[in-house]
């Protein structure tokens, strides 16, 4: 039984998972080289940050973007996420001076304060809707039933802004994104089908709207 789709999903769950090992340490287990972020210290570095991931969302760039919420986005992925602007993973030219003019410890303390406490895993909203089915059928081996995600270093996607989750969305199949995993599920969804999937876990609830 040949299915191209799921031997791909596997082969990228592998390479998350040993992405994830490889960095299991943000945040969760510091080590002298590479200290945890601190929530306190990175409060007001963050305040600038919420200008545009605020609950107003400043809509930025040519075509205008809706940045993602982060209050409440995991902690290691925000960290992973500003080093790969850093990096060239990711080449949106809106952040990539933002996360340039952070050291690593203030992206751990940045991404600590972003973080704030752990969710609960909310109930699903939409139970048993195409949106519903989708998403089990061919993101949640990965993002989870409600978007969650129960790997270190995946994003939460739980009521994410519709907008920028399609928007990434587009940035893996054109290749402004690189994470391996996700290039390749993105080519293989059709843009309608990931907006039926999206809605879905957009009208989850987890990712907080910050004052
Ligand atoms: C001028 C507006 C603006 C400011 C200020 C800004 N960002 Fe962003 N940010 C964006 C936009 C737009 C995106 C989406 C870019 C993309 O598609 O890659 C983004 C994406 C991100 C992401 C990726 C989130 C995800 O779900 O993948 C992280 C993390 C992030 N920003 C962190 C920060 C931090 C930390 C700061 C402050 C040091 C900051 N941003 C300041 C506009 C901004
Ligand atoms: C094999 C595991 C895997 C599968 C299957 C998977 N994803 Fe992902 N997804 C990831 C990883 C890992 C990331 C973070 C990649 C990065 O750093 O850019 C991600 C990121 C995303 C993002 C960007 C979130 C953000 O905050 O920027 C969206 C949107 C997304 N996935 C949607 C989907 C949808 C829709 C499906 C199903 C059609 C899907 N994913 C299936 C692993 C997966």
């Amino acid at each position: 039984m040949a299915d191209p789709w799921r031997i791909a999903a596997m082969a990228g769950a592998i390479i998350v998972l040993g992405t994830s090992l490889a960095f299991s340490t943000a945040g969760t287990r510091p080590s002298a080289s590479h200290p945890a972020g601190d929530a306190k210290r990175g409060e007001e570095p963050a305040q600038v940050c919420l200008t545009c991931h605020g609950a107003t969302p400043l809509k930025y760039g040519d075509p205008p973007i809706d940045p993602p919420l982060l209050r409440g986005q995991r902690e290691n992925y925000i960290f992973l996420a500003l080093h790969a602007y850093g990096a060239g993973g990711r080449t949106e030219p809106t952040m990539q001076p933002f996360a340039a003019a952070l050291d690593e410890q203030q992206m751990r303390d940045v991404a600590a304060y972003l973080a704030g406490p752990p969710k609960p895993v909310p109930t699903v909203n939409m139970a048993g809707s195409a949106g519903h089915r989708e998403a089990i059928a061919k993101c949640g081996i990965c993002h989870g039933e409600t978007g969650m995600g129960e790997m270190q270093g995946m994003p939460v996607i739980t009521g994410q802004r519709f907008e920028y989750l399609e928007r990434a969305l587009q940035e893996y199949r054109d290749g402004r994104r690189s994470a391996a995993a996700m290039v390749a599920v993105a080519k293989q969804t059709s843009p309608a089908e990931a907006r039926t999937i999206l809605r879905y876990y957009a009208a989850q609830n987890a990712l907080e709207a910050a004052r």
